[in-house]
């Protein structure tokens, strides 16, 4: 018995190739994609853009990075006035097991600015230990030159006694949340800026950073005006695609649709059967059971195997991400929001001890406050080693020891350079 008349081997075979080649081309496009099976760590994990923007803003600090008295870097440090600015970053510093990157992300989102826009920025840096010169960083000559606010806890009316318990005893949680509230607060009574980005000690901006940045909050904010969206509580200016693949909760439908793909084809097959005469003898029942059983199959197996985020990547511009968004390495609030977020943060710390992003989640959940982001991300994580881990040899090469710093790590940043 044949199965199949030559014209349908023809087709069969055709696709093998066809497929093959889809194959082969998905592995290449899907190497970067965490959420793919063709994911390879030393592909998606390779710094580009990020080492370019960690050279380009060691290169930038230099000329500040005296001690004497330079006329044309005159120290920052509380001689500005911030109170007119009109985004306060806010970073909290601490002592990390390899190198401090404190530099890099001060100096990245200073970079390319104009005296004009440098001007719209006050810089608020806490060296949140309780003896701060333990921090490398700390007498560092461009500090004062670069930073308008260098801030210790004895500035901050800090709990130290409470402070130093939790160094003692390394609960990292507990106190992160207090640097982050001292941090937090400094911007919101020390400036009257509208915007209060929080970073953390290790990430590196785009060099675009300030204008997309500024840009994104503006059409935010008009479309908050016109009630297009819900109060927010922060834009979201770093994400990893690690957690954006594909959702096991939306699984009926992805079913939905791969059925549905199926039951079209096979229609389609059957019409065209009525329909056209010359492809009676092409689309017999086994035929059109063979294509919508094993080919179409195989083809929706392959797009999910590619992932999310090569498949349906997500356009240019501001989304909405309450969910899947993960980690607090570059916030923006809006001003009117924090005083709540300073409330929760100050609570927070004698309940149970959540992480930081944690107890901003929870709190955009109870409220119910939209949290937005910027895509592509406008900052990476450069950090290769975390305060949080207790590893004691790291096997990491080169330069620069990024190297997708743990998976918290943005692709969508490393290609940002090819555009
Ligand atoms: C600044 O200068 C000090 C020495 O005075 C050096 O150790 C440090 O690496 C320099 N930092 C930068 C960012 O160039």
């Amino acid at each position: 018995m044949i199965l199949f008349t030559r014209k349908q081997r023809l087709f069969l075979f055709s696709f093998a190739v066809f497929y093959f080649f889809l194959f082969i081309v998905s592995r290449f496009r899907s190497a970067r994609d965490p959420g793919s099976y063709f994911f390879r760590p030393e592909e998606g994990y390779r710094p580009q853009y990020s080492l370019q923007r960690i050279d380009e803003s060691l290169e930038y600090l230099r000329p500040y990075n005296q001690s004497f008295n330079d006329p044309a870097h005159p120290p920052r440090n509380f001689t500005a006035a911030s109170d007119d600015a009109t985004i306060c970053v806010g970073i909290v510093t601490v002592k990390r097991p390899l190198r401090q990157n404190i530099d890099i992300t001060v100096a990245s989102i200073l970079d390319n600015l104009s005296e004009q826009e440098r001007s719209t920025i006050s810089v608020h840096v806490l060296f949140a230990l309780t003896s701060p010169a333990d921090h490398p960083d700390y007498t560092q000559p461009w500090l004062p030159n670069v930073v308008d606010r260098v801030l210790t806890y004895d500035q901050l009316d800090a709990p130290i006694a409470v402070l130093r318990r939790l160094e003692e005893k390394k609960d990292v949680k507990r106190k992160s949340i207090i640097d982050y509230y001292l941090s937090l607060k400094s911007c919101y009574e020390d400036s009257n800026a509208p915007w209060i980005m929080m970073l953390e000690d290790d990430v590196v901006a785009q060099r675009a950073w300030y204008n997309r940045t500024l840009q994104s909050l503006e059409n935010i904010q008009s479309w908050r005006r016109s009630g297009a969206i819900k109060n927010w509580l922060y834009v979201r200016l770093f994400y990893t695609e690690k957690f954006l693949g594909w959702n096991s909760e939306d699984w009926p439908v992805y079913a939905a649709c791969s059925i549905g793909i199926v039951t079209m084809v096979a229609v389609v097959g059957f019409m065209g059967r009525r329909s056209l005469r010359p492809t009676q003898g092409l689309l017999t029942n086994t035929f059109i059971a063979t294509v919508c059983l094993v080919c179409m199959p195989l083809l929706i197996v392959l797009y999910f195997l590619a992932g999310r985020v090569t498949m349906l990547p997500m356009r240019q511009g501001i989304h909405l991400m309450n969910s899947h968004g993960c980690c607090s390495q570059a916030l923006v609030f809006p001003r009117e929001n924090v005083p709540l977020l300073l409330n929760k943060m100050d609570e927070a710390r004698y309940e149970h001890p959540y992480a930081v992003d944690s107890v901003i989640e929870r709190l955009a959940d109870a409220t119910d406050l939209d949290r937005l982001v910027i895509v592509p991300s406008q900052m990476q994580h450069v950090g290769a080693a975390s305060y949080k881990e207790n590893r004691d040899r790291y096997d990491l090469q080169g330069p620069h020891q990024v190297q997708g710093a743990h998976g918290v790590w943005s692709m969508g940043f490393e290609k940002a350079f090819e555009e």
